[in-house]
C-alpha cells in the first residue's frame, strides 16, 4: 500500500538511500560519466505572426527545419494565457501534494480500464529500472472532451481550462506541420491525427541520489506529436548529435516534440527523438504532456503518407494501428524499427 503514496511518499517518509528498483544498471551509470553534455539549444519558434503571410511562411520553415533536425522545438507567443499555464502547473502540484488518502482513490496500474489514474514507479518497457516520478494520466479524450467530474476536484477547473487551449494549439500545429511537410494545410487534420488526446501530468520529487536514477528513462513518444508544459526546474534533455541537450525552461514557453507516428507518416522526414528527465536534489519538478495520438475506434491504419512517397523515396514503414502501437509501448521492448517495412 506504500506504493500508492508514490515516490513522493518515500521522500516524505525521509528516505536517504534510494530503493534498488530505481537504481540504473552499472553500465549505464558508467556511460553517464564519459558522456559529453552539449551546450546547444533546442530551436525556439515565435508563432505570434501566424496571421501575417510572410511571418507565417517563416514559421512553417522554422518548424520544418526543427522537425527534421531536432524533432523538438519550443514555442513562444503561442497565445495560451500565462494564468492558464500557471493554473495547470499549480493544479498538478496540488493533486500530487494533497492528502495521500485522496490520491489513492485514483491509483491504478491498469491503463486499459481506468481513464483517469494516478500511478508511480513506472518502468517504461525499454527501461531497466523504475522512474523517479509520480503521474496523473487523463486518457482517451476526443477533442479534449471529458466529463469534468472525472477529473480530481483539486485540479478540475485548471485542467478543463488548459485542455481547451492546448487542443486548439494542437489543431494549429497539425496545420503547420502539414504545411511543413509540403502538404495541404488540413492533411493531418483529415487523417484525424490530432483528434484524440491523452494527458500525463508529472511530479518529480527531490531525490537524495539523483546520480543513480532518472525522472524518466530515455524514450520516444508513441504519438503524432506532443505538447509539453514544464515548470522552471529544468531536467528535460533531448538527444542531438549523440549528446544530451538540456531543454531550458522558458517562462510561458511550450515544448513540442515529434512522436513516432509522425516520423512514420513522414517517412523519416521528421524525426522522433529520444528524450529523458534527469533526477535532481531539489524538487519537485512539474510537467504536463498532451499527446496527440490519432483515432483508435474504429481502429484506423496509419502509414507513410502517399503524397510523400515515390519510386525514389519508397515507404520505409508498414501501416500500423495507433492503439496497438501504444499498448506495445507499455508492454514490451519497443523500437520504431518494429514498424519498418521489409524492403528488399
Ligand atoms: C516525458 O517525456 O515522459 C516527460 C517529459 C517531461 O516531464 O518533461
Ligand atoms: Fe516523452
Amino acid at each position: 500500500d506504500d506504493t500508492k503514496a508514490g515516490v513522493k511518499g518515500l521522500v516524505d517518509a525521509g528516505i536517504v538511500e534510494i530503493l534498488r528498483m530505481f537504481i540504473r544498471p552499472i553500465d549505464e551509470l558508467a556511460e553517464e560519466l564519459i558522456q559529453v553534455k552539449s551546450t546547444l539549444q533546442v530551436p525556439v519558434i515565435d508563432i505570434s505572426g501566424l496571421e501575417v503571410e510572410d511571418a507565417h511562411k517563416k514559421i512553417v520553415d522554422e518548424i520544418r527545419e526543427a522537425s527534421e533536425k531536432w524533432g523538438f522545438f519550443q514555442l513562444i507567443n503561442h497565445g495560451i494565457p500565462s494564468s492558464v499555464l500557471e493554473g495547470m502547473v499549480d493544479g498538478t502540484r496540488k493533486f500530487h501534494e494533497q492528502d495521500a488518502e485522496l490520491k489513492k482513490e485514483y491509483y491504478s496500474l491498469d491503463r486499459t480500464t481506468r481513464r483517469v489514474r494516478y500511478h508511480s514507479r513506472i518502468q517504461l518497457s525499454q527501461s531497466k529500472t523504475a522512474n523517479w516520478r509520480d503521474s496523473l494520466n487523463i486518457a482517451r479524450m476526443v477533442s479534449g472532451q471529458i466529463e469534468p467530474e472525472e477529473i480530481p476536484p483539486v485540479c478540475r477547473r485548471a485542467y478543463v481550462e488548459y485542455l481547451k487551449h492546448v487542443i486548439k494549439l494542437g489543431e494549429t500545429l497539425a496545420d503547420l506541420l502539414s504545411k511543413a511537410l509540403g502538404l495541404k494545410p488540413d492533411h493531418l487534420k483529415a487523417m484525424e491525427c490530432a483528434k484524440r488526446q491523452g494527458m500525463a501530468c508529472h511530479y518529480y520529487p527531490a531525490c537524495p541520489h539523483p546520480e543513480l536514477t532518472l525522472g524518466v528513462d530515455k524514450h520516444t513518444d508513441p504519438s503524432f506529436f506532443t505538447i509539453l508544459l514544464q515548470d522552471q526546474s529544468g531536467g528535460l534533455q533531448v538527444m542531438h548529435n549523440n549528446q544530451w541537450v538540456n531543454v531550458e525552461p522558458i517562462e510561458q514557453g511550450l515544448v513540442v516534440n515529434i512522436g513516432d507516428f509522425l516520423q512514420i507518416l513522414s517517412n523519416d522526414k521528421f524525426v522522433s527523438i529520444n528524450h529523458r528527465v534527469v533526477a535532481k536534489k531539489v524538487g519537485p519538478r512539474i510537467s504536463a504532456a498532451c499527446f496527440f495520438t490519432g483515432v483508435f475506434e474504429p481502429p484506423k491504419l496509419y502509414g507513410p503518407i502517399k503524397e510523400l512517397i515515390s519510386a525514389e523515396n519508397p515507404p520505409l514503414y508498414k501501416e500500423f494501428i495507433a492503439g496497438d502501437y501504444i499498448t506495445k509501448f507499455f508492454s514490451k521492448p519497443l523500437d520504431i524499427s518494429d514498424s519498418q517495412a521489409e524492403i528488399a
